[in-house]
Order: C-alpha cells, then sequence, then structure tokens
C-alpha cells in the first residue's frame, strides 16, 4: 500500500495543477501594473485604426491605446493576429487588452467586458454603382463583409440580399467590390473615407449608414480592475487633449462618442 505521506503529497501536487489550470485567471491591473507591460492584442488589417505602415504597427486605437497606456505607467507590448482570434484569446488569458474596432454588442458581452467606448461610428454601404445607398438598394444584391464582423451581422438582418460573400480581412471585401465580384461593401465609414481617397478605388460611392455603433476596448470577462483603469487613462486622454490631437491627426476630426 502506498504510504499515507505520499498519498497526501500526490493529492496536494494533483489539485494544485488542476487549481492551475481551472484557475487561469486574467491578470488584474496590479499584476500588470508589477510586471511593467501591458499586452494588447490587435488585427493590424484595418486601416486607419490598427494597420501596418511597413513594419510598424500604427493608426489611430493604436496610437490611443498607447497613450493610456503610458497614463497607467505601463509599456505596451502588442500582438496581431485575425480578426476572430482577438476576443477568444481573452478568455484564454493570451493577451491582457483588445483593441480592434469592436462595436459593443450584446452578444460579445456576453463572452467579454468592454471598456468605455474610444470612438463612434458606424457601418456604411459603398457600391460602384451610384443607385446602391440605402439599407434597400441591397435587395437582390451580392454584399462583401469581413467575417465575423457588426457588417455581417447588420447585412444578415436586411431582408431580400442576395448572397453575403465573407471575408477573413476587410481588405479583401474591399477588393471584392473593386474588381466588380460584388455589389456593395459595407464597413466603418471612416475605413471606407481612407478606401476611398486612397485612389485606386475611385469608382466607390459612400452611401447611407446601415447602422450605427459604439467602439470599445475589450478585456477578459470580469476583469474589472483592468476595464477601471483603461477608462481612468482615456477619460484623462480625452480630458487633457491627447486624444483630440491623435483624432485630428488621423481623420481631420475628433471621433469621440458624443
Ligand atoms: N466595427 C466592426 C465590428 O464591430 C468591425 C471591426 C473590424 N475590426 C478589424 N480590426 N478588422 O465588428
Amino acid at each position: 500500500m502506498m504510504p499515507l505521506k505520499s498519498l497526501v503529497r500526490g493529492l496536494v501536487a494533483t489539485l494544485a495543477l488542476v487549481g492551475v489550470a481551472a484557475g487561469v485567471q486574467a491578470r488584474p491591473f496590479d499584476a500588470i501594473k508589477k510586471s511593467g507591460k501591458i499586452v494588447i492584442a490587435t488585427e493590424g488589417q484595418f486601416a486607419p485604426f490598427n494597420h501596418y505602415e511597413g513594419a510598424k504597427l500604427t493608426g489611430f486605437e493604436v496610437e490611443v491605446a498607447e497613450a493610456v497606456a503610458a497614463k497607467l505607467g505601463v509599456k505596451p507590448e502588442w500582438k496581431a493576429l485575425s480578426f476572430d482570434a482577438l476576443l477568444t484569446g481573452l478568455g484564454q488569458d493570451r493577451w491582457d487588452l483588445v483593441i480592434a474596432s469592436h462595436g459593443i454588442t450584446d452578444e460579445r458581452a456576453k463572452a467579454v467586458t468592454f471598456t468605455e467606448p474610444h470612438y463612434c461610428s458606424g457601418g456604411v454601404i459603398i457600391a460602384k454603382n451610384p443607385a446602391i445607398k440605402t439599407a434597400k438598394d441591397l435587395g437582390g444584391k451580392v454584399i462583401a463583409v469581413q467575417t465575423g464582423t457588426s457588417y455581417q451581422e447588420n447585412v444578415k438582418k436586411v431582408s431580400a440580399v442576395k448572397e453575403i460573400k465573407n471575408f477573413p480581412q476587410d481588405t479583401d471585401a474591399r477588393s471584392a467590390l473593386a474588381s466588380g465580384r460584388v455589389d456593395a461593401w459595407v464597413t466603418d465609414k471612416f475605413v471606407a473615407l481612407k478606401a476611398l481617397k486612397s485612389g485606386p478605388d475611385a469608382g466607390m460611392k459612400m452611401g447611407d449608414f446601415l447602422f450605427i455603433e459604439r467602439i470599445a476596448a475589450a478585456v477578459a470577462k470580469g476583469n474589472s480592475s483592468l476595464a477601471g483603469e483603461f477608462n481612468k487613462g482615456l477619460a484623462a486622454i480625452m480630458a487633457d487633449g491627447t486624444y483630440a490631437k491623435i483624432s485630428t491627426k488621423w481623420f481631420g476630426e475628433d471621433i469621440r462618442c458624443k
């Protein structure tokens, strides 16, 4: 028979293991502060919000997150991943925060905790045919959207759409419209404005808003200490002119929620 002592020891070790595995805990702000760095995930393919200029990750919300991190006294460590991996990774504690233009929805709020919004915008309809401008013009049409986005969800709600074509990246949805494989593309208003301005897609026209949304960063469900500190930092950069400066640099206007 196994001596009692080693049985107990084995039991304790097993419990510790299970505990570690089951208790994969989101890092509260204290732990982040102590480590000196916050791990932030984004997509890096959604200009001008989060994208690459050469090898450099940049964009409006990259700069906003960096300004907030500076207020909190922590160094951001960036990770760039496909859009559909971002919120899931919070639940697995692979990063502390996600900032990738996520609209606040009830569905997402079941899985993650949203911070206060860092901007307000909405999905717009873009087409080459000037007759496609409003939701009702989408009837019988083929529409391109990025998979897993609020654009996809909202196009689904439009009755009589002929087909929704999903693309892993928004830039592919845009190319589908540019090359005439779809009738319209639904994306963020500011993404559309940038795409229209950057030349090659000059034949595209921006129609109406299909819906509007509040865009926020997200942390693991229930990580209220981190959400709270992020909100304080965001409020601080909104109050001291930093936010307005970053927003004006990227958009020529202040895009905070009013
Ligand atoms: N605002 C949209 C949403 O909430 C699209 C976000 C897309 N973001 C990105 N990094 N591609 O789903």
